[in-house]
C-alpha cells in the first residue's frame, strides 16, 4: 500500500499538469488502488467554460481505462491555502466504485483533511437504487 504522504505527495505534483487558462485553479488528485497502483488527474478546462474535467473524473477514467476499478483511497489536492474537496458531481462518480468509508484526503497547501465519502456524500444514489 502506498504511504498517505507519498498519495498526497502524487496529487500535488500532477497539479503541474493541469490545464486551466480561464480559473488557473490547478487541481490534482490520485487515486490508489486496491492492487496499489495509483492514477493521477489534473483538472483540464475549456473554452466553452462548461465541460471542463475535473480532476478527479480524470484520475479515475484513466484507472478504469486500465482494468482497474476497485480503489482503497484519493487524495485531492489544490495550491490554493483554502484547499479543495470534491466537488458533488465528483462525489457521486467516486460514490460509483467507492463505498462509504472510503478515504478523501483533502490537501490545501500542506494542511490535509480526512474525510470519508459517507460523510462528503450521504445518502447517494447508487445501482442499488435503480434496481
Ligand atoms: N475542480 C476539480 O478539478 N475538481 C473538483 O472536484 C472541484 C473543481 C476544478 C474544475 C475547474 O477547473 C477548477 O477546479 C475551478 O472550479
Ligand atoms: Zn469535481
Amino acid at each position: 500500500m502506498t504511504d498517505r504522504q507519498d498519495l498526497i505527495e502524487a496529487a500535488r505534483e500532477i497539479q503541474t499538469e493541469a490545464h486551466v487558462p480561464y480559473s488557473e485553479y490547478r487541481v490534482g488528485a490520485a487515486i490508489e488502488t486496491t492492487d496499489g497502483e495509483v492514477y493521477t488527474g489534473c483538472n483540464i478546462e475549456n473554452a466553452n467554460y462548461s465541460n471542463s474535467l475535473h480532476a478527479e473524473e480524470v484520475a479515475v477514467g484513466k484507472a478504469i481505462a486500465d482494468g482497474n476499478r476497485d480503489f482503497s483511497r484519493i487524495a485531492v489536492s489544490s495550491s490554493r491555502r483554502d484547499g479543495v474537496t470534491p466537488c458533488g458531481m465528483c462525489r457521486q462518480t467516486l460514490a460509483e466504485f467507492c463505498g462509504e468509508e472510503f478515504p478523501v484526503f483533502c490537501d490545501a497547501d500542506g494542511e490535509v483533511e480526512a474525510y470519508t465519502l459517507g460523510e462528503l456524500l450521504p445518502a447517494a444514489i447508487s445501482e442499488e437504487t435503480l434496481e
